[in-house]
């Protein structure tokens, strides 16, 4: 299992910024910036895990220090980028500032700024989870920052851009890093089962992608984990859920069907068979969310079908497009803006499941005749 994870992870982090899914305004930016020889002596980069702050700024760092002038993309073939390929470039320092938050380590940083790179043109230093540092160290680097020597330049990343401080952020160029849609990240698991030669059931880079939350990292180690487990032919839909403590299949359908026919009983009766198979309730409810969106956009227009042969079984699309035809637009729209509301309710620890029961109430209540009798 361990082996998989680690091939996936180590084999597939992107060489070249072309690889990189899902943060084109970044891309974009960052190579204009190098094809006009105009790389800023400081960077932020924020967003959520997983979704390639690490692997852009390694690349940045690559790409600056390429010796084959040209597209801005890094050549991978010049003794520099070998360099950073094999992860053995000097003139590459990566910080963990969770671990290294104190005024000294800073301090020993600006020191160490001072010398020439060994190779490289430019020594970059990229400091992870910047927000962990004190606010001295905040300051002794804010001063690295206004007079950086020509031969440095700063990476800083961080999950949590709020808490760094206005005056570092004003020095730095800031990439916002988003999560990824579903919809890149299950193509991305489809590319990499296709060239691992891996078989799976059709739905199951779909749900993975649903389950990482915009992480791509979560997203290939959860695959990853599912190679360790699956040494038979073919993944299916069954393994991820065995795995992750997803609903059992049918249940989340059932549960659907029963908010729109207005049948409380059944709802809630499913809710508390998920809870006994350990299902989250707001991964259930996540689930029920996409359920009603998709015949949502069934309702609104059959022919979405289309779009979905790829992604689901021929079963699913036949109760979607059921659902769909018998409830329409609005009885969709009346159940599904509870269910979104649940699941943007704080989490309680206490009875996890009491805002999608709730939820029920709410959908099952308001108004009978709007449901489908
Ligand atoms: N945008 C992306 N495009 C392609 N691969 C990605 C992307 N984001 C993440 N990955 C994959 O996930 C792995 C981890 O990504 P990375 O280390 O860049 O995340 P991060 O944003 O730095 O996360 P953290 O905040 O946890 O440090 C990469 O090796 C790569 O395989
Ligand atoms: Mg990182
Ligand atoms: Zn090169």
């Amino acid at each position: 299992m361990e082996d998989h994870q680690l091939v996936l992870y180590r084999k597939y982090r992107p060489k070249s910024f072309r690889e990189v899914k899902g943060q084109d305004h970044i891309v974009r930016a960052l190579i204009s910036a190098l094809e006009a020889g105009r790389v800023s002596h400081g960077y932020l980069f924020s967003g959520p895990r997983g979704t390639g702050k690490t692997t852009v700024a390694r690349l940045l760092a690559k790409a600056v220090n390429c010796e084959q002038k040209g597209s801005g993309e890094p050549c991978n073939a010049c003794g520099i980028c070998e360099e950073f390929l094999r992860g053995s470039a000097l003139d590459l320092i990566e910080i963990d500032a969770a671990s290294n938050r104190g005024i000294d380590e800073i301090r020993e940083l600006r020191e160490a700024v001072r010398f020439a790179p060994h190779r490289a043109k430019r020594k970059v230093y990229i400091i992870d989870e910047v927000h962990m540092l004190t606010r001295e160290a905040f300051n002794a680097l804010l001063k690295t920052l206004e007079e950086p020597p020509k031969h440095v330049m700063f990476i800083l990343a961080t999950t949590d851009p709020e808490k760094v401080p206005d005056t570092i952020r004003s020095r730095t160029q800031h990439f916002e890093f988003h999560r990824l849609p579903v919809s890149v990240i299950q193509e991305r698991l489809e590319e990499l089962a296709q060239k691992e030669n891996i078989k799976h059931e059709k739905e199951v880079p779909h749900v993975i992608a649903l389950l990482s939350e915009g992480s791509l990292r979560d997203a290939e180690s959860m695959f990853g984990q599912l190679l360790g487990i699956a040494d038979k032919e073919i993944i299916t839909s069954e393994d991820v859920s065995i795995l992750f403590g997803l609903p059992k299949a049918g249940l989340v359908a059932k549960f659907s069907s029963a908010l729109l026919h207005g049948d409380i009983k059944t709802a809630f009766a499913v809710i508390e068979q998920s809870l006994e198979q350990g299902v989250d309730p707001k991964m259930f409810n996540k689930m029920a969310i996409e359920d009603l969106r998709t015949a949502l956009l069934l309702a609104i227009n059959m022919a979405y079908e289309n779009e979905l042969k790829g992604t689901f079984s021929d079963e699913r699309i036949a109760f979607l497009k059921n659902l769909a035809k018998k409830a329409g637009v609005k009885k969709i729209e009346l159940a599904l803006v509870p269910l979104l509301e649940a699941y943007h309710s704080p989490h309680t620890t206490v009875l996890p499941q009491i805002p999608l029961e709730l939820a029920v109430l709410r959908i099952t209540q308001t108004d009978q005749n709007q449901l489908i009798s």
